[in-house]
């Protein structure tokens, strides 16, 4: 089954807060657009790689594609430019894939060290089901809903709720039909502000059906300075 794997990364970085755009920043010597690209490509099977990046970033996401491809060339490699949301980048994403996809797997490139077991397991999770599929890790943390006012109304059941990651797996036409659908509800309406902030909710939205399978604590998101400091961390106890 064919697949297509989009990687957002035209996000501008406002929390991390470094001099440029959060996938060109570095962790281990390589950017982590190069860390996640890489993985992709070592995926055991042919497929179509999407990377969404700024404006202005094409030509050297390219060269970052180019050099991380295994000599046998199996990925096709295409670069789009991002949306001013999330959503509106990844739709930018599944508009470039070529017919023939049947399975869409998107990746965040702020989650660069995911380990290329989680993609296989999404992805033959997808295939095995038609369902949307994405990792989830047990929240840690306790959960207190809190007013405007900063005062403590409740405590959330913490066995109900997953930390979710990506890269997060549909079977093509769903998330196409799904990310078209809002698309065109956002256009007769009004621009939303609650827009959505992973595929899972645009494709529940449209009525699909999401399921989750195993996280990794490697597939950890760079938000803050903070994160890229942990996952600095991964990576010197890999070398050790
Ligand atoms: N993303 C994107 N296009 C956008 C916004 C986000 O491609 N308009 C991508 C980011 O590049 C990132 C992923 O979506 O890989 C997750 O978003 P997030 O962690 O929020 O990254 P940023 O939006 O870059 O960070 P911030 O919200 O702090 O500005
Ligand atoms: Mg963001």
């Amino acid at each position: 089954a064919a697949l297509g794997v989009v990687i957002v990364a035209a996000g501008r970085g406002e929390r991390l807060g470094a001099d440029r755009p959060k996938a060109f920043v570095e962790l281990g010597g390589r950017t982590l657009l190069e860390h996640a690209v890489g993985t992709v490509v070592s995926l055991d099977r042919p497929g179509q790689l999407v990377l969404v990046v700024p404006e202005g970033r094409a030509a050297e996401a390219l060269e970052i594609a180019d050099a991380a491809l295994p000599a046998e060339r199996s990925w096709q490699i295409s670069v789009v430019n991002g949306g001013r949301e999330r959503h509106e980048s990844v739709r930018n994403g599944l508009d470039a894939l070529r017919d023939g996809i049947e399975t869409v797997l998107v990746h965040d490139a702020a989650r660069p060290l995911t380990p290329a077991e989680v993609f296989e397991r999404v992805a033959e999770e997808v295939q095995r089901t038609g369902d949307g599929i994405i990792p989830a890790m047990p929240v840690v943390d306790t959960l207190k809903r809190v007013d405007i006012a900063g005062r403590v109304r409740s405590t959330a059941d913490r066995r109900i709720l997953a930390a979710v990651q990506t890269p997060q797996g549909f079977p093509f036409e769903v998330l196409a039909a799904a990310h078209e659908s809002a698309q065109a509800r956002e256009e007769a309406v009004a621009p939303s502000n609650d827009a959505p902030t992973d595929d899972a909710e645009v494709v529940q939205r449209f009525g699909g059906t999401v399921r989750t399978v195993p996280g990794d604590a490697r597939a950890h998101k760079v938000t803050t300075p903070v994160d890229l400091l942990m996952l600095q961390g991964l990576l010197l106890a890999d070398e050790a």
